[in-house]
């Protein structure tokens, strides 16, 4: 029996959401381990859209238990809401479905008003944040200043935990020029949304070490890309959460030998939103075009995504760094109709030519990506449901891809409709 990891291979907007639809309907539970509610992931279930951001995709499934790991940062807010949102779609949520760890971290206003200062700050780097609060709500976990789920369970405890966060935010806030924190805010934050989540809460890690022993089907279901890690991410235009695959061991409390197999969601090009260097960006008429054709506009903040061609170098890099076992290779029909296609094989830094990504900011600024071009192909590809329906040029391109990635496509996916997928190998039944 498999337990499946899925994360992006790239900048995140890979075009998760069909593949973890198609993967939790085979799963018994469903597991998010980092992020927050910076993600986007659209589903269509029997021609219903739902559109979630913090809660595990398995929730809009019967049947399904979907937990929200320790590695997650909760706003308790955005999870009432979203919860009342799903059920108003006619979609059962209780805690029959539906857990959140109990050590997980929570995400207060403060944070989010925190991140948007930041952000509009006219020093300091811009990131190009959701403005969801997720920075500013990690660093207070790490700082080990921050309220967890659990202590919305004991209101009596949550004075002096205000008051030590405050001694660390009001100052700050001074500093930034803004109106101190009053703990009496906070503590009606919390405690007037407390009643709605108790009944979610729950110790995850024993949980899922019991689904394990029954044998369950575990997907653990990533958020962003890897190249939004934290640690392996293009620092630090990055988020705030390990997004790479070793993560979900963490994000919940199971070990690692609990994952059998790491799917890297790729796009057959790359995209990224907010800043930060992007060696193979086009800003020209072909970005322009893989913009168009992808309709690659921001789920959570309606942002135009900056595109460009396919990085081997960096997919290559995540393979390794996320340990991917087979790739779903997205959005392949967006390149139907370019006279030629381009891949990134390899850099050249400084006058040397290098196959991976430096970690430094101002190497990575300088970068210059080295191609090999590929004539393209005139053939519709959209909606290909086997290799026979693909133009040569088009498998081509594919078995390049694998071959400077050093990973098998285990899926190759053709249009937004579930059907529309090439299944060359099930991640449940490796
Ligand atoms: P944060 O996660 O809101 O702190 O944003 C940090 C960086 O991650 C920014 O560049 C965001 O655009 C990016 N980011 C966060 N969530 C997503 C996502 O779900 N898809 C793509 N990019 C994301």
């Amino acid at each position: 029996m498999a337990n499946v990891v899925v994360v992006g291979s790239q900048w995140g907007d890979e075009g998760k959401g069909k593949i973890v639809d198609w993967l939790s309907e085979q799963a018994d539970v469903i597991v998010r381990f980092q992020g927050g509610h910076n993600a986007g992931h659209t589903l269509v279930i029997d021609g219903v859209s739902y559109k979630l951001s913090l809660l595990p995709s398995g929730v809009a499934r019967s049947g399904k238990l979907s937990v929200i790991g320790n590695g997650v940062v909760v706003d308790p807010h955005a999870f009432v809401s979203e919860v009342e949102r799903i059920t108003a779609q006619g979609v059962t949520v209780g805690p029959e479905n539906l857990r959140i760890a109990e050590n997980a971290t929570l995400i207060l206003s403060l944070h989010r008003e925190l991140d948007a200062l930041r952000e509009e700050s006219s020093t300091g780097t811009r990131i190009g944040t959701t403005k969801r609060g997720i920075g500013p709500a990690y660093e207070d976990k790490v700082g080990r200043r921050a309220i967890r789920v659990m202590d919305l369970k004991n209101l009596s405890t949550l004075p002096a935990k205000i008051e030590r966060l405050l001694a660390h935010h009001n100052p700050l806030r001074r500093g930034l020029g803004q109106p101190e924190i009053l703990a009496e805010a906070i503590f009606e934050e919390l405690s007037s949304v407390a009643d709605k989540m108790l009944p979610y809460i729950d110790s995850v890690w024993r949980l899922l070490d019991g689904q394990r022993r029954e044998g369950k089907r575990i997907l653990f279901e990533g958020a962003q890309g890897a190249l939004l890690d934290i640690d392996h991410g293009t620092y630090p235009f990055v988020t705030s959460s390990n997004t790479v695959a070793g993560q979900a061991a963490t994000g919940c409390g199971l070990g690692p030998n609990s994952i059998d197999y790491v799917l890297g969601i790729t796009k057959a090009y790359t995209t990224r939103v907010g800043e930060g260097p992007f060696p193979t960006e086009q800003k020209n008429e072909v970005g322009e075009f893989l913009g168009t054709r992808g309709r690659e506009f921001g789920t959570v903040t309606g942002r135009q995504r900056r595109c460009g061609w396919f990085d081997a170098v960096l997919v290559r890099q995540t393979v390794c760094t996320s340990g991917i076992s087979g790739i779903a290779l997205t959005k392949l029909d967006v390149l139907d109709g370019l006279d030629e296609i381009k891949i990134c094989v390899a850099y050249e830094l400084d006058g040397e030519r290098i196959d991976y990504l430096p970690a430094s900011q101002g190497a990575q600024e300088r970068v210059k990506p080295i191609y090999e071009s590929l004539p393209g192909w005139k053939e519709s590809t959209e909606g290909a449901r086997s290799w026979a329906d693909l133009p040569a040029q088009a498998v081509k391109y594919v078995r390049l891809v694998e071959e400077l990635i050093g990973a098998p496509v285990a899926l190759l996916s053709t249009s937004p409709e579930r059907d529309d997928t090439i299944l060359v190998q099930n991640p449940f039944q490796d």
